[in-house]
């Protein structure tokens, strides 16, 4: 497999009991500062989309708003914000998710990716799946084409990959 990867993974810190007992969370702030980690991440994620024929790269809320743009950038593809509820200023369309206790939602500007465009969906990590699948909902009710969500990290115990119904899901590390 790919030389990077390991590097990519040590720079990931875990902090046990945030944000509650019993959580081992996957930091991506120290891969932020980690150069050569970094540089790499956004590399791979070029390297594998750039000749895709993607013209949109979608973010979502809050970290899929630091690994989506420089892939955009560097792939010729516009960038395009999902949000939580009530941030976005324009007319928006939402889509609904479960949580372990009562709903979430993302939003996104309406006309901001229009039918028939190809998306690839970023964001830092998969864990149930729930998020990643609203916001596949949300793009294909305004008529666009998912290609794949790509994700730096995988909590694969969680098997929320099989909540994508199918669409492929890209990832640089698994933490079990
Ligand atoms: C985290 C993570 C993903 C989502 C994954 O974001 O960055 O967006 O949870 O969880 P899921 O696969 O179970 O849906 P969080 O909800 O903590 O929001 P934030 O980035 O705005 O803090
Ligand atoms: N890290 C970051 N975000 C998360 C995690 C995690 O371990 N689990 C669910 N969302």
């Amino acid at each position: 497999s790919d030389p990077r990867l390991a590097h990519i993974k040590e720079s990931i810190r875990t902090i046990p009991g945030f944000p509650k007992a019993g959580i081992l969370f996957r930091d991506v702030t120290t891969l932020l500062l980690d150069h050569k980690a970094f540089k790499d991440t956004t590399d791979i994620f070029v390297e594998r989309y750039k000749d895709m024929k993607i013209d949109v790269v979608v973010g979502i809320e809050a970290r899929g708003f630091i690994f989506g743009p420089p892939i955009a950038l560097a792939i010729g593809a516009k960038f395009v914000p999902q949000r939580k509820p009530k941030k976005l200023p324009g007319p928006v369309v939402g889509e609904e998710y479960e949580l372990e206790y009562g709903t979430d939602r993302i939003e996104m500007h309406v006309g901001a990716v229009q039918p028939g465009e190809r998306c690839l969906i970023v964001d830092d990590l998969i864990a149930t799946g729930g998020t990643l699948a609203a916001g596949i909902r949300l793009l294909e009710r305004v008529g666009a084409e998912v290609v794949e969500c790509a994700c730096l990290i995988e909590l694969s115990d969680l098997k929320g990959r099989e909540k994508l119904k199918g669409k492929p899901l890209f990832i640089l590390v698994d933490f079990e």
